[in-house]
């Protein structure tokens, strides 16, 4: 390679059309999909504590919500329900008539141009807020995965767009693949949480998803934290079974997971932004110590750089309002 004085990096960098020129990653709101809250009720709209600009959304407010949304260009919502009845199996997840099945069904009314993605998870609508069924404090797997089919099958009638199960059993995509087939719901996608980590940066969203374990914690499903060649297995895994769509998470600590399943498996790549990704800036934001807007662009295009085609992420709104003013 050819070495200073004959090369000079800065050429490229004092005119701002040419840095424009070369940038090597681009960002757009249509790689975004905004995760919402719906909640029982009327007219309730109450702000997350911890997840400032983020509400509980009854049904009405979150079909208005969803209409902002589409309007300002962003393709994708994933609904998260609170229930108004919580018990031992999370009969509520694959109820026909539940919060979320109500909810698919009022947005797709209303909003033509925006798809709806369900995340298919039991902890929301388990008493004991645990990801699937207990034998004692243990996560039964293949009893679980029944439920989840049964869950995904329950959105895709209601009109969901595409399913993406979070819960981490093994073998949940082929259950969900067949049943949804059986059904021939055999042109909805499955976006699979296909490497989850055992995270602390879910904080703020079990607090907006009222979803927090009553004992133990998710390590007994949920990916180890050090472990980055299970990812790989882990996401092998789920598109041998049927996955569309594989998806990181948390994304920012774990940009190596997105790197390395991208260059891996070639396959559409998600990651979520998650709750305390987001909310570690918005604190920072909000105190003055960073400027809030350039480390939410930033951390976005990082998660791009890295190799995801999309994010999940709180910042959605926010960051489709400045890409459209550039
Ligand atoms: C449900 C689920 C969780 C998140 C998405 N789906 C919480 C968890 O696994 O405890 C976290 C999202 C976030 O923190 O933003 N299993
Ligand atoms: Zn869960």
């Amino acid at each position: 390679m050819a070495n200073f004085p004959t090369q000079r990096y800065r050429r490229l960098r004092y005119n701002p059309l040419v840095r424009e020129m070369i940038a090597e990653t681009t960002l757009s709101k249509k790689d975004f999909i905004l995760p919402l809250f719906a909640v029982p009720g009327k007219n309730i709209k109450n702000e997350i504590t911890s997840m400032p600009g983020n509400y509980h959304l009854s049904i009405d407010n979150l079909v208005t919500e969803c209409k902002e949304i589409e309007e300002l260009g962003i393709p994708a919502v994933i609904l998260f329900g609170i229930p108004s009845h919580k018990d031992e199996v999370g009969s509520e997840a694959y109820d026909d008539n539940g919060i979320i099945q109500q909810a698919i069904r009022a947005i797709k009314k209303e909003c033509k141009n925006l798809l709806v993605i369900t995340d298919v998870c039991m902890c929301e609508y388990t008493s004991h807020g645990h990801c699937g069924v207990l034998n004692g404090e243990e996560i039964l797997n293949d009893e679980t995965n029944e439920l989840l089919a049964k869950e995904a099958l329950s959105h895709a009638k209601a009109g969901a767009d595409m399913i993406a199960p979070s819960d981490m059993m093994d073998g949940r995509v082929a259950a969900i693949r067949k049943i949804l087939d059986e059904n021939g719901f055999y042109k909805i996608p499955i976006m699979s949480y296909a490497a989850k980590y055992a995270s602390g940066y879910y904080g703020p969203f079990r607090e907006a998803a009222d979803s927090t374990p009553a004992f133990g914690d998710r390590r007994s499903h949920q990916m180890d934290i050090r472990n980055g060649n299970e990812a790989i297995r882990e996401v092998e895994s789920d598109i041998i079974e049927g996955a569309d769509i594989v998806m990181v998470k948390p994304a920012g600590p774990y940009l190596d997971i997105v790197h390395r399943v991208k260059q891996q498996f070639n396959m559409p790549t998600a990651a979520y932004q998650v709750s305390g990704e987001f909310a570690m800036i918005k604190a920072a934001g909000k105190n003055g110590w960073i400027d809030e807007e350039r480390v939410m662009m930033e951390s976005l295009y990082a998660i791009k750089r890295a190799g995801a085609d999309m994010i999940l992420t709180y910042f959605a709104k926010e960051a489709a309002k400045v890409l459209d003013r550039k």
